[in-house]
């Protein structure tokens, strides 16, 4: 058995977190921050997994559940378990195959793989190396000119929907980050490395895969005119400037003809907006408490968005997503799949595609087993009858 099969052999990873641990383990202290790190105190951070726990199951006894139907329709797509995989940026660092074998492991699940716009990988590569549905997640970086480019690969390649995410008008301040010389780590300079190179050279494995790689990737999918792609190091810079307006939106909707969802929202108002913009559905996100610190975690927040848009577009969350229980606690608060962000990227930097597969597998038997414990036969049957929820969250 190959050594990272062995690594992630049913008897060693059970859960999520032990795919954490194995990914701790592979990665430089500075790319497993980035990934495992939250915002400023990571109050949300922490809040997004804690809520989870406020909410607990009234199983029905003396079901026999024959055929569990884990099936769920997303924009039109039937997804084979009620889980996505969110954009996560700088997949390519965690692991050469990045992009291209998280969305093929997404595809082999029957399931969406939503690239980021911060991507090592060409779009089209990512798009050609999954069976599945792929969505393309859009930030304003390198200004109207630049995404514009990338909407008309999109479109030619086959995404078939566009996620436009909002809640980041500015990068969060992810305090792991700078302590660990991320951006000398990323940036030109040879001395400035010098300081965080002995934690680099710790890991040479992944010091290895990296170097084979060509080093730092750019942003193949952001193409700046008579430039060429974005350098890695300019993102934070590029984000302060690349603010979503709803007046965006307009634009975009004119150029793009598929449907758009709109992440990143924690308000019933923003979500009625989002509707009427045009919206085909949206995603209630804290940006997986990366962005502003101390904001509601999402499974709180899914209710008052779920009253608010009153089933006229789909609802989707994402935020703390680690076992199958938590996503159909979010089901039967009205979401209609969950988006999982680290769930899958500790996987992928654990071991590559097989990594992401480990982690999508043990979220859904995790889930049907949930399903059978709670004594209801499908995902589509799943409703508030099977929660208690505590009354200060005033969910009806
Ligand atoms: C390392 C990392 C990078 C991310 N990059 C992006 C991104 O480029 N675009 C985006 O919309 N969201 C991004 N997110 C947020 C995720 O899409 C998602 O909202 C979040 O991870 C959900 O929380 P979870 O990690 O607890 O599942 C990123 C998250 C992580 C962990």
């Amino acid at each position: 058995m190959p050594s990272t099969n062995r690594a992630l052999s049913s008897s060693q990873v059970v859960n999520i977190e032990d795919l954490r641990r194995v990914a701790q383990r592979r990665l430089p202290k500075s790319v497993f921050d980035y990934l495992d790190g939250g915002a400023e105190a990571e109050l949300t951070l922490a809040e997004n997994c804690r809520a989870f726990r406020d909410v607990i199951f009234r199983p029905r006894g003396a079901v026999a559940v024959a055929d569990c139907s884990l099936k769920t329709r997303v924009l039109g797509h039937e997804l084979s378990f009620p889980a996505m995989l969110a954009p996560v940026g700088y997949s390519r660092l965690m692991h050469p195959g990045g992009e291209v074998v998280a969305a093929r492991a997404a595809g082999l699940a029957g399931t969406v793989y939503i690239l980021s716009t911060i991507s090592g990988h060409k779009m089209e590569d990512v798009k050609g190396g999954s069976a599945g549905p792929v969505w393309y997640q859009l930030y304003l970086l390198g200004g109207r000119e630049a995404a514009e480019g990338a909407l008309d690969r999109a479109r030619r390649a086959g995404f078939s929907a566009l996620v436009i995410t909002v809640d980041t008008p500015v990068a969060g301040l992810r305090e792991r980050d700078p302590r660990n010389g991320m951006k000398e780590l990323l940036g030109p300079s040879l001395l400035a490395k010098i300081p965080y190179m002995p934690d680099i050279l710790a890991h040479p494995g992944w010091l290895a895969s990296f170097l084979l790689d060509g080093g730092v990737p750019k942003l193949q999918n952001v193409v700046l005119p008579g430039k060429g792609p974005m350098e890695l190091v300019d993102v934070a810079a590029a984000l302060s400037h690349a603010v979503v307006t709803w007046e965006d939106l307009r634009w975009i909707r004119e150029l793009w003809s598929g449907p758009i969802v709109v992440k990143g929202l924690l308000r019933g108002d923003d979500a009625r907006r989002a509707v009427d913009e045009g919206a085909a559905a949206v995603v209630v996100s804290n940006h997986g408490g990366r962005q502003l610190d101390s904001v509601s975690p999402t499974l709180r927040a899914l209710p008052e968005v779920v009253a608010a848009v009153n089933g006229q577009v789909e609802v989707l969350m994402d935020g703390g997503v680690r076992r199958g229980s938590d996503i159909v606690k979010a089901i039967c608060l009205g979401a209609r799949a969950v988006l999982m962000g680290r769930a899958y990227a500790y996987g992928l930097a654990a071991a590559g595609q097989a990594g992401v597969s480990r982690a999508l597998e043990i979220l859904r038997c995790d889930l049907e087993r949930t399903l059978r414990l709670l004594g209801c036969p499908s995902v589509a049957a799943l409703d508030r009858s099977y929660l208690e929820v505590p009354p200060a969250w005033n969910v009806r």
